[in-house]
């Protein structure tokens, strides 16, 4: 487990951004996969700002997202498309045929996670899987008590969760409360995984997840077992933690 802390988030979207930029420099037709959040965005931001500056170049660059929502038209703004759309692709000029998500309103939602795992798997996996983390522990929508084991698949997503992104609907709008999203199996296949928080918010769950026990209660528990995990976090978020890592 590799720890990189910075000072403030402005510093800490420089160095989620690097590490990101650095994979794509080392290999240009990387698999990246894309977490969305209040995390990511200034991470996204910093990127568009190096690819603008023609610092990296994403043109050979495949990307999945990491999970959508069921039940919203593809351009609603809450959903991870379009949140991701206006935060990078778009900003970025990225191929649209090398963007992946979901489609969270096919008929059959079972067949497409089959699918989408399958597609993935036809790319050759996810070299760099970027992973904000819930304050209850979770990574995409895999919400406590989902199995290790768990490919990508419908999954309820908690009250808690749902209050978080509450602010993205109109008052009175109906919340989604299930999404599709990457196992957590699919999760640690990854080749190498960057688990990405700042803000004092995330400083209790940090800690629990990379220094507590490793369970199903907190999903992001399992990214201690990874091989090649990288932890990007502002001094806020890593308080917690031990003083070995700080
Ligand atoms: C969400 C998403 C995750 C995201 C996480 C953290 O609900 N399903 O993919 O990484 O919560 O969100 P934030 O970065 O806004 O704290």
């Amino acid at each position: 487990m590799q720890f990189v802390i910075t000072a403030d988030p402005a510093a800490w979207a420089a160095a989620a951004a690097a590490e990101v930029a650095g994979q794509v420099k080392a290999r240009p037709d990387s698999v990246l996969g894309l977490a969305t959040g209040n995390t990511t965005a200034p991470l996204y931001a910093a990127l568009v700002a190096m690819i603008r500056r023609g610092e990296v170049d994403f043109s050979r660059v495949t990307t999945f997202a990491l999970d959508e929502y069921v039940g919203l038209p593809r351009d609603h703004r809450a959903t991870c498309w379009s949140r991701l759309q206006r935060e990078f692709y778009g900003q970025a000029a990225l191929p649209t045929d090398h963007i992946n998500h979901p489609d969270t309103q096919a008929a059959d939602l079972a067949a497409e996670c089959r699918a989408y795992e399958e597609r993935l798997a036809r790319c050759g996996g996810v070299d760099l899987q970027l992973l904000g983390i819930g304050e209850n522990g979770h990574l995409g929508f895999n919400e406590p008590g989902t199995p290790f084991d768990s490919l990508t698949h419908i999954a309820e997503i908690t009250r808690e969760s749902m209050l978080v992104r509450q602010a993205s609907y109109a008052p009175g709008e109906r919340q989604p409360h299930q999404g599709l999203t990457l196992g957590l199996k699919t999760i640690v296949q990854a080749r190498r995984a960057a688990l990405l928080a700042w803000g004092s918010n995330k400083r209790a769950i940090v800690a629990r997840a990379l220094e507590g026990p490793v369970t199903p209660d907190v999903p992001a528990s399992i990214l201690q077992r990874h091989p090649n995990l990288v932890v990007i976090l502002d001094e806020s978020a890593a308080g917690g933690l031990g003083r070995r890592q700080r």
